[in-house]
């Protein structure tokens, strides 16, 4: 009973202290934010299609949000951390200031394109503009799913 115990406890604690080195982790934490990229995408071109009605407000925030995210790139690409379950090329860490710029550029455009949102086809071409620089650095950076 009491060794019973003293087992679930442990994998108790285990589990903490691998959802906490998760959480830490660099890797998971650029592809939750890209992931997190991917839906505001999603969701603009969903409004672009007129599957949900056009709302201006909604989309410049999902752009915003875009614009955050972008920012945050540079960080989570630290030396060390080109291992484990990533699809990130090492050419991310040779040309780590061509990578860079490309997340400035985002968070740019993603800034620009905000005060054209005003009616379907500005949402259009503003989803257009930013998305390019998504394909564009997947192109460089990013492993091809095989
Ligand atoms: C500066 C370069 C760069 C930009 C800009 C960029 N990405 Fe990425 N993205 C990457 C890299 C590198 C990976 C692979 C990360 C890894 O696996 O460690 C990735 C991975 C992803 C993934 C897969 C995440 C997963 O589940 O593992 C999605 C989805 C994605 N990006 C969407 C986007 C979208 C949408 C945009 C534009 C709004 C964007 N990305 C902009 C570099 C970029």
């Amino acid at each position: 009973m009491r060794r019973t115990v003293i087992a679930a406890v442990t994998v108790l604690i285990a589990s903490g202290l691998g959802a906490l080195a998760q959480a830490n982790d660099p890797v998971v934490q650029r592809q939750n934010l890209m992931k997190n990229n991917q839906e505001q995408v999603r969701a603009l071109t969903g409004m672009a299609r007129g599957q949900a009605p056009f709302n201006a407000a909604t989309a410049q925030a999902a752009f915003q949000r875009i614009a955050q995210n972008a920012q945050q790139i540079p960080g989570l690409f630290p030396p060390d951390s080109n291992r484990g379950k990533t699809a990130a090329l090492p050419s991310v860490w040779e040309r780590k200031t061509d990578f860079d710029a490309r997340a400035a550029k985002l968070e740019q455009d993603a800034k620009a394109v905000q005060s054209g949102i005003t009616d379907q086809a500005g949402l259009q071409a503003a989803i257009q503009r930013v998305g390019q620089n998504c394909g564009g650095c997947h192109e460089s950076y990013r492993r091809k799913e095989s």
